[in-house]
């Protein structure tokens, strides 16, 4: 089969060109990759070519040995990937320690992966395993409002959690463990990518203090989705607090008691305190 007529590589696209869209891509900003199911892999393996060299991702993810994603490019703009799906995606394999990659599709003339790999393979890996392999999609994006919220709020776990489930009623029912965050770092290493796995172990959404976000799923719907669900409630929390300086009525901790029983949520007792 050609790559790009394959609909794992077309739901990809789309799911890029959709955050575009969103405008949670300015220049470079933001990058996904997907973890290809073996059945898909072979569906393309004749697209591949294994004569490109072997790279070191920065950190060591054994439990990702033999895996192949597909990943945004570093420097690479989300607007040219429909246009261009070669030159600013790829698909690299994962070598038997979980060290190193290479790249054996897209990524032509010299491109490299994005930047963010390290956090990407160390979520996927956590993921991997307490999702039971479910979990195929990491997800890192720079939504305004979201970003916004880190300058107002404390950066712990409960204030963002608690806010932005109160912005949305819907929001405890799509993501009832919550959010983690991750204060300040510099991104693209190996400190940043240990802080961010480390909550992902506990949550699907991590934000990034004055950066962005990042959003793990089973596959692009879910995932997508999630990153607009706590962007749209960020945006209404930038819309209240540019309206009144405190709110004059919320959902409850009575309201959320509700709201678990009847949607059948275990929503964990220090976001309601
Ligand atoms: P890349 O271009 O390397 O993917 O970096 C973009 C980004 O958002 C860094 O956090
Ligand atoms: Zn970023």
């Amino acid at each position: 089969m050609k790559i790009l007529d394959a609909e794992f590589i077309k739901g990809y696209i789309r799911m890029a060109n959709d955050g575009w869209e969103q405008g949670w891509h300015e220049r470079n900003g933001g990058n996904l990759t997907y973890r290809i199911k073996p059945e898909e892999v072979e569906s393309v393996k004749e697209n591949f070519t294994y004569d490109r060299e072997w790279m070191a991702i920065g950190t060591s993810v054994p439990t990702l040995a033999g895996e192949y994603f597909i990943t945004t490019g570093t420097g690479k703009y989300f607007r040219n990937i429909i246009l261009d799906p070669e030159s600013n995606i790829g698909i690299v394999e994962i070598d038997e320690k979980g060290e190193n990659y290479r790249i054996v599709w897209g990524l032509i003339n010299g491109s490299r992966p994005t930047s963010e790999l390290p956090s990407h393979l160390m979520n996927h890996e956590v993921k991997k395993e307490v999702s039971g392999g479910k979990h195929r999609v990491i997800y890192h994006a720079h939504p305004a409002n979201v970003i916004a919220m880190t300058f107002v709020l404390p950066l712990t776990d409960e204030a963002f959690t608690r806010e932005i489930w109160e912005m949305v009623t819907e929001c405890p029912v799509v993501f009832p463990e919550g959010i983690g965050v991750v204060p300040w770092m510099v991104c693209g290493g190996r400190d940043i990518a240990v802080e961010t796995s480390r909550l992902m172990r506990k949550y699907n959404v991590a934000i990034w203090a004055h950066h962005g976000m990042f959003c793990s799923g089973e596959d692009f719907d879910i995932t997508f989705g999630l990153m607009h669900t706590v962007e749209k409630a960020a945006e209404i929390f930038v819309k209240v607090r540019s309206m009144v300086p405190e709110k004059r009525q919320s959902i409850t901790v009575r309201n959320f008691k509700d709201l678990a029983k009847d949607f059948g949520l275990d929503l964990p007792e220090r976001f309601l305190k």
